[in-house]
């Protein structure tokens, strides 16, 4: 099939105000694009409107916490007042979680799953209705390495991304019909702010962190998959020798890892 144009895409794309997001809408913008993008600092938002009004592009901000409950109905409305379709849904929006689980209390997983998991789905299932008027319609659910490989003192971030994945490929299959597309995003190690979120502050792991890549790196490359509809990217080189070698040795990544439990 043909390369999917990003000219005058419209779209909706959440935890843009920081990061992989905001890197994201920063590198579609020369694309004139029409975006909904949602976060909670709506003053980053708003840069990113103003930013877009210099490249011709429409970038309505929308302040929102997507952990509430009527999040993804309230996003869903503001989606249906400015466009008639939607050619492409970004969740991205996202926190993660440091600690070890005998020492990570249960709610702090109902955070992260509110955030990570349920967000995304609900945002998508509300917004399905736009998707099926879109233009060659894409769903990019931003998962993580760690939705392949599970490792120690990231077990409730890991669940939430596994479950990401698998919510994704099993969407993928059922929407192909309506012809929208799946990309599954599974970012590795990338220097943004989420290593400063509430659950991860402060803690250090005992383990040497990968060479982070950039927010802009990881952004080029989704852009990319969109352009070329693909069905997953790891846009990290040891992520994705990490992601191989789970795979070929899985007891020989248990060995490794629990080194660092
Ligand atoms: N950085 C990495 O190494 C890495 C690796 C694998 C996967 N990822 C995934 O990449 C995605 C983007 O993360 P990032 O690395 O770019 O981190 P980031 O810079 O912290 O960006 C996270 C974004 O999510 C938004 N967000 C968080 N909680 C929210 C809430 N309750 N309501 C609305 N928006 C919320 C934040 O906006 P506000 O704070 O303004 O609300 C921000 O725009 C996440 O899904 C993350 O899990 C990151």
């Amino acid at each position: 099939m043909s390369h999917r144009t990003l000219n005058g895409i419209r779209g909706v794309v959440t935890g843009a105000s920081s990061g992989i997001g905001q890197a994201f809408v920063k590198a579609l913008l020369p694309f004139r694009p029409r975006l909904l993008v949602v976060a909670r600092r709506e003053e980053r938002l708003q840069q990113l409107s103003q930013l877009g009004a210099q490249y011709g592009a429409v970038v309505i901000p929308f302040a929102c916490d997507v952990s509430q409950p009527e999040a993804a109905k309230r996003i869903c409305e503001v989606a249906h007042q400015n466009f008639e379709g939607i050619d492409l849904l970004v969740n991205n929006a996202g926190i993660g979680a440091l600690g070890r689980f005998e020492d990570s209390p249960p709610e702090e997983l109902r955070q992260v799953i509110n955030v990570n998991l349920f967000s995304l789905v609900e945002t998508t299932y509300y917004l399905l209705p736009l998707l099926k008027k879109g233009r060659r319609p894409i769903i990019v659910n931003v998962s993580s390495i760690l939705g392949h490989r599970g490792i120690p003192w990231r077990s409730y971030y890991c669940a939430s991304k596994f479950a990401v994945r698998g919510f994704s490929e099993a969407i993928r299959a059922e929407l192909a019909r309506h012809g929208i597309d799946v990309l599954v995003v599974s970012p590795g190690r990338t220097a943004t702010e989420l290593f400063e979120g509430p659950l991860e502050k402060g803690k250090t792991p005992a383990w040497p962190d990968p060479k982070p890549v950039s927010a802009e790196y990881v952004a080029q490359r989704m852009l990319r998959a969109i352009q070329r509809g693909r069905h997953e990217i790891i846009p990290h080189p040891w992520g994705r020798l990490m992601v191989l070698v789970s795979r070929l040795a899985p007891r020989l990544m248990d060995w490794i890892l629990q080194r660092y439990g």
